[in-house]
């Protein structure tokens, strides 16, 4: 039997919740993978997790995404062999941890041009700036693009990768360093949204030109305004709410403010069967490959530090990727 470290959750609420426990882990069962995990990565869908604002059946693991190497493998399994190096972003929660068996349908065999840390720290946020700019809305030379927290994880892939397909790209961030961030990430502009004005600031560097798509994952506290930048028949992709959940939404506000489109997707549905994952993955590590999309890896942590890493995200107090080393 392996010993294996992993941060559970037997209740909900602050950080604090999350410990870091020793568990007996049984060799790989069939269709399964044991991965020895060399790097971890953080979301934001895992402070949710954790807080209950989106609960699981107690207690539970945390985390989406890692990678590391193939140590056995259970029965059937063929996908994959012992020495692999991998990484996953939706084979069910419990990422935070030093060994964990997987389903290895979910796994992606990673190139030698990808390392672990970044493909930790990329797969889940990589995947979904993927499908947000290739399936929700397939981005086209010439469209302006806004993206909210553009120099956040997931905010900042975005960014470069719509601007690497030719798009116009307005990212906002909440204080002048995370601007100059977003900016270096690939935005044509960045505007500080944490400062009355902010749409007419919009509207002023693109010349008085909507946003033929809105990316919006700040939720409660952007969207009105995201409504208010695009243009008419263009698409608001409401894609998270790390500011609070959008509640008593009336669907006329469309039709008043042009015609709009509005769509609330998930990169789970878009990668849920493993032929779907690999095409997807192999798109993103193209994109790494030719440089559309890079690394920002803001700050790392230890599993031991794991409290940190919630209380510092939620404080506002990173940009890029937070990396979790086992
Ligand atoms: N639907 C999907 O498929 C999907 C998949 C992955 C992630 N997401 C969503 O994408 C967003 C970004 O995820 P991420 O992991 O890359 O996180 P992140 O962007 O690194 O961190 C969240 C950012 O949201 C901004 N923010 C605005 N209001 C906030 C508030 N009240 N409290 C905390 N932060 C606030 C902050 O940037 P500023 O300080 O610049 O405002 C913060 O840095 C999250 O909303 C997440 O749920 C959705």
């Amino acid at each position: 039997m392996t010993q294996a470290r992993v941060v559970e959750v037997t209740e909900f609420g602050a950080p604090e919740v999350m410990k870091v426990v020793t568990k007996d882990l049984p060799p790989p069962a069939a269709g399964e993978a044991q991965i020895r995990q060399t790097a971890i990565g953080f979301n934001y869908l895992d402070i949710s997790q954790r807080g209950g604002a989106m609960p699981l059946p107690l207690p539970t693991g945390i985390g989406h995404e890692a990678a590391g190497v193939v140590e056995a493998v259970g029965e059937g399994v063929t996908d994959v062999r012992v020495g692999d190096r991998v990484a996953y972003m939706n084979a069910g929660i419990g990422a935070y941890a030093d060994v964990r068996n997987v389903a290895a349908g979910k796994l992606v065999v990673l190139p030698a041009s990808v390392s672990d840390e970044a493909a930790a720290t990329l797969i889940f946020k990589g995947m979904t700036a993927q499908y947000l700019v290739k399936k929700t809305h397939p981005v086209q030379p010439g469209d302006i693009v806004l993206v909210h927290s553009a120099a956040g994880g997931v905010g900042q892939i975005l960014s470069s990768w719509a601007k690497a397909l030719g798009a116009t790209v307005v990212g906002t961030a909440s204080t002048p360093e995370k601007c100059a961030i977003a900016r270096k990430a690939g935005c044509d502009f960045a505007i500080d949204y944490s400062k009355p004005g902010w749409v007419e600031e919009f509207l002023q560097v693109t010349g008085g030109r909507k946003a033929r798509v809105v990316y919006d994952a700040v939720g409660k506290d952007t969207f009105y305004q995201s409504l208010d930048c695009t243009a008419p028949f263009g698409l608001v992709v409401l894609y998270g709410a790390a500011s609070g959940p959008v509640k008593d939404f009336e669907p006329e506000l469309l039709n008043k403010k042009g015609c709009l489109f509005l769509t609330r997707p998930s990169v789970f549905p878009h990668n849920a069967d493993p032929a779907t994952f690999r095409a997807n993955a192999a798109d993103l590590f193209d994109a790494i490959a030719t440089g559309k999309v890079k690394v920002d890896i803001g700050q790392r942590f230890k599993l031991e530090d794991i409290v940190k890493v919630h209380q510092q995200v939620k404080g506002r107090a990173t940009t890029g990727a937070v990396l979790i080393t086992p």
